[in-house]
């Protein structure tokens, strides 16, 4: 049976400050979830909160994965069930390699009571796995031996993310992949890599303006966000409209919505 991962009536702020005001959202395994909305409505907000970043302050609502309270369990407990997060601005580790980095990320998840310095994936069996995903998504071999996200190009730390995927095999993946600094050929890498990974056992959210990362992966089910709360869900259509004619037509068929956006702009505006 597949795996559902539920979000309910999820609220969270941040200094005090409310900003997801009341998310429901259920992904299974197997589905794929876009997540579109304009700028500032919340959107990396829920993604840091299932992966369980400690900066949010959770004032209501609950995140289950198959009845597991998701809310309880720090961001390892929560790899380790199975949620992935690619971060947006990954970090740069000069002096790690990539390959040690995902030996040990790897070994984390998979013996899960590993003490430090013991339990690692022996050497020659990761070098073996890390060599067939890596030609399985067109990585160059050459890549493990660099350090990690040192001197990336925006493309490479793209590539770095999907290899994680299949290394790691989550079952719910969490793509926020906003940042719009990303150029095609690295939107088309990670859309290519998503869909060769995607498959009956992983469920995908991907945070995205991108229609193109859209075309190689359609969405069976597209969410809008506004001022915290998903207000509409539609198929791929509606991606694909939003795209096209962006939020107005969302924010007059949600006019509540789109009032409580207006004030926390007049807020902005004025510190
Ligand atoms: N660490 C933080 N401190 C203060 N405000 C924050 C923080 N993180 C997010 N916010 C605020 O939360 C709101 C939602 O931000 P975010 O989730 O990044 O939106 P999106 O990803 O949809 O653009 C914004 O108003 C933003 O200013
Ligand atoms: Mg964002």
């Amino acid at each position: 049976m597949s795996a559902i991962l539920k979000i309910s009536d999820l609220r969270v702020a941040v200094d005090g400050k409310p900003i997801l005001k009341g998310v429901n959202l259920e992904i299974r395994q197997g589905e794929i979830h876009a997540l579109m909305g304009p700028n500032g409505c919340g959107k990396s907000t829920l993604a840091y909160v299932v992966a369980g970043h400690p900066k949010y302050e959770i004032t209501g609502g609950s995140i289950e994965l198959d009845g597991v309270n998701v809310l309880e369990l720090d961001p390892c407990q929560r790899a380790r069930l199975g949620i992935f997060l690619a971060f947006q601005y990954p970090v740069t580790i000069p002096g790690v390699k990539v390959s040690d980095f995902l030996r040990h990320a790897v070994s984390n998840v998979r013996n899960p009571d590993r003490k430090e310095g013991e339990g690692l994936i022996p050497m020659k069996d990761f070098r073996k796995e890390l060599k067939d995903r890596m030609s399985e998504i067109d990585i160059d071999s050459e890549f493990a031996r660099r350090y990690l996200n040192d001197g990336f190009s925006g493309g490479e730390k793209k590539r770095m993310e999907i290899l994680q995927l299949s290394l790691l095999r989550p079952r719910f993946a969490i793509l926020d992949e906003t940042d719009s600094g990303l150029d095609s050929d690295a939107v088309r890498a990670v859309s290519e890599g998503i869909n060769k990974l995607h498959g009956p056992h992983m469920g995908v959210l991907i945070i995205t303006h991108h229609e193109r990362l859209l075309e190689f992966n359609r969405p069976s089910f597209t969410h809008v966000m506004l001022a915290g709360k998903i207000v509409e869900t539609g198929d791929a259509s509606l991606a694909h409209d939003l795209h096209a004619n962006g939020y107005a037509a969302v924010r007059e068929r949600h006019p509540a919505e789109a009032a409580e956006e207006d004030a926390v702009k007049v807020v902005t505006a004025g510190v």
